[in-house]
């Protein structure tokens, strides 16, 4: 099959790495890191930037990789879930969502972890609301909602509410 006559190479910085792709500049930021990165946390769910499955950090910010072109992304830190294996934050999220059994099928999780991480960077101590209000775009189908929330008061090192 011919080549797009479109496609090039990007060079992204992804999780500390410079990595360089090749690439349609309109493929999504998650097919780039699934396909053509191997980063294989970050999941397709919806592709409209409705369920929070593909959520990655650009510059520390969660966005929906399923809507953010890549020629988009070339110039921003790109952080997935594999990122933050040593941050000392997300080792907070892990062991709350160990320790409250979040878990149910996984499949939504990297993207609520995600999200919960960008929430504890600006606002160390959220509210009920700043949790509600930062997890909102986070869809589980298993219903963890309750547990999620749970596990992030318990990162910020609040009382269980
Ligand atoms: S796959 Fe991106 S928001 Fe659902
Ligand atoms: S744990 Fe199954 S979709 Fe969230």
């Amino acid at each position: 099959m011919a080549d797009d006559p479109e496609e090039r190479e990007f060079t992204l910085s992804i999780n500390g790495e410079e990595q360089r792709i090749r690439a349609t500049p309109d493929m999504p930021l998650l097919w780039a890191l699934r396909q053509e990165a191997g980063l294989s946390g970050v999941k397709f769910g919806c592709g409209a930037a409705l369920c929070g499955a593909c959520t990655v950090h650009l510059d520390g910010n969660p966005v929906r990789s399923c809507v953010i072109p890549v020629a988009a992304a070339e110039n921003s830190d790109i952080t997935t879930i594999e990122g933050l294996q040593d941050d000392p934050t997300a080792r907070k999220l892990f062991d709350a969502w160990l320790e409250t059994d979040v878990m149910q099928c996984g499949y939504c999780q990297a993207g609520q972890i995600m999200s919960a991480h960008a929430l504890l960077r600006r606002t160390p101590k959220p509210s009920p609301d700043d949790i509600d209000m930062a997890m909102s775009g986070n869809i589980c189908r298993c219903g963890t909602y309750l547990r999620i929330r749970e596990a992030i008061r318990i990162a910020s090192g609040q009382e269980e509410s």
